[in-house]
């Protein structure tokens, strides 16, 4: 149970605040996880702590399914009106927090919360430390804790992510610095650790002697909504792949560590993304990846917009909104094995999967006969929705001679431990409050997924785009990504 701790939301009146933070702390708190705090948001839009109860209640759905329970909840909810830019209002939030700790009996143990636009990491960082809210906490230091938990993205270039981090890390230790990628929060995320080292029967298998190929594919139905300003600069590799993507990679690559805890993990996560090897030429990135941006299009019966048509978006938009991408991991574990990743907004439906192709046996025994050959030996890891594993292999269908048919063993979390999965903020929050770093990006991980991502990106620049939109919504993306996936086009689980 994390107690007495106070936390600062920066971008209080925004989204993510309303959609995720907030929810996510409220349900600690009814799990009883979270009691005693303080939380205070602070933002520009609302004049006082009433209003400021006021708008949540619009934004929060809990606010209204669950009114008692919401109400004792937000005894711990405060405001504070405030510029991010103007250093006197970090001066008037120090007084404010110091005086309602002062008032609860808190410590000062403090969590800020970045949930705002990467341009305000740094200046947040630079007035908190300014305004006394921010000192390093060096292995000596004896007095309450401050921690920055910093949304994504960290950064857009190499160079830009070294920046922000020479004038974040200028005023806090990299100890102090959560940077959230919420897939890691993920339940199914996690359970790619457990599956993989609390078994030992996949780990012996687990290498380019069996392994034929991975497919990581995070498909959305969803569009980018009123995101288009953000969206635009970003596209999906930005948005996406270089965080959320590269961590599964990671965790699906990683050597065992040494130990389960923060240091020993990211250690073996940073071998992967520095084992990724970086395109040296424009043809070696025009033959291992595919750009799409979807034209409008119908999803579940729904006639939906193109990318170019969307809100804040530019009408001759060269913004990749899919990509698929041919990555090798240069380790004697993963020599010569591909590692394709598919993502794409307003696909023809939600799934993020991670799918295993195993090899064929190195004999066919059953040549002449008839074989579902299509998905046979391929472990898939479906990390959202219908969260679970399923096994697939070859069996003899009952009957006359020898006919081999594909068949499944499944494993569904709904079915097995009957109870929802908590939302990934909700760990995460607590991970960070209790301070545990293990489920955030150390700097040298985002500096090693730039150093990839950088040579694509420029190639990309100087890649005349193809023509767009190359695919419509609701479908599987632009048939060029065909010829990176042995599957065609259906993502894995949909194929059998
Ligand atoms: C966010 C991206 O980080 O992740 C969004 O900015 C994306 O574009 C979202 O839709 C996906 O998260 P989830 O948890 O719904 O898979």
């Amino acid at each position: 149970v994390v107690t007495n701790a106070t936390l600062v939301f920066f971008g209080g009146t925004g989204d993510l605040a309303g959609r995720k933070l907030i929810p996510a702390l409220f349900n600690n708190w009814q799990q009883k996880r979270l009691r005693d705090c303080l939380i205070v948001g602070i933002g520009r839009r609302a004049k006082d702590r009433d209003e400021y109860l006021q708008l949540l209640d619009g934004k929060v759905g809990v606010a209204q399914t669950d009114p008692a329970d919401w109400k004792e909840f937000t005894k711990q909810l405060d405001y504070h009106q405030g510029e991010i830019r103007t250093e006197e209002d970090f001066k008037s939030l120090r007084a404010k927090l110091e005086s309602l700790e002062k008032e609860r009996g808190l410590p000062g143990k403090r969590l800020f919360y970045y949930a705002v636009g990467p341009q305000w990491f740094a200046p947040i960082t630079e007035n908190l430390a300014a305004s006394g809210l921010l000192e390093k906490q060096g292995p000596d230091y004896k007095g309450p804790w401050t921690r920055l938990v910093i949304e994504k993205p960290y950064g857009t270039d190499l160079a830009s992510a070294k920046e922000l981090d020479r004038r974040i890390l200028a005023c806090a230790d990299e100890e102090q610095v959560y940077r959230i990628d919420h897939y890691l929060g993920k339940e199914t995320v996690q359970n790619l650790l457990a599956f993989r080292f609390a078994n030992g029967l996949f780990e012996p298998v687990w290498n380019q002697k069996y392994i034929d190929s991975v497919q990581i594919t995070v498909s959305e139905s969803l569009g980018i909504g009123n995101r288009g300003d953000y969206y635009e600069k970003a596209g999906a590799m930005r948005d996406m792949v270089i965080n959320h993507m590269m961590q599964l990679v990671c965790l699906t690559a990683m050597e065992p560590p040494a130990r389960m805890n923060a240091k020993s993990i990211r250690d073996e996560k940073v071998k992967v993304l520095q084992a990724v090897r970086v395109p040296q030429s424009l043809s070696e990135v025009e033959q291992s990846t595919v750009r799409g941006q979807y034209g409008p299009g119908t999803i579940n019966g729904e006639s939906v917009p193109g990318y170019r048509e969307e809100g804040d978006t530019d009408p001759n938009s060269t913004t990749p909104s899919f990509v698929a991408l041919r990555l090798q991991i240069d380790t004697w574990r993963w020599a010569h094995v591909p590692f394709l990743l598919r993502h794409g907004k307003r696909m023809a439906k939600r799934g993020t999967e991670i799918a295993i192709q195993f090899r064929t046996p190195p004999l066919s025994l059953f040549r002449g006969h008839e074989i579902c050959g299509h998905c046979s030996n391929m472990l898939v890891l479906r990390i959202q929705p219908k969260e679970g594993i399923t096994l697939y292999f070859g069996a003899k269908k009952p009957g006359a001679g020898m006919s081999i048919s594909t068949v499944s063993m499944d494993f569904e979390y709904e079915r097995e431990f009957h109870e929802s999965i908590p939302e990934a903020y909700q760990r995460l929050l607590l991970d960070a409050l209790v301070g545990d770093p293990t489920l955030f990006t150390r700097s040298d991980e985002v500096r090693a997924q730039w150093t990839w991502a950088d040579a694509i990106l420029s190639a990309w620049d100087e890649i005349p785009p193809p023509k767009y939109p190359n695919y419509p919504a609701g479908g599987w993306g632009p048939s060029a990504a065909e010829s990176l996936f042995p599957q065609g086009d259906e993502i894995p689980s949909g194929s059998c």
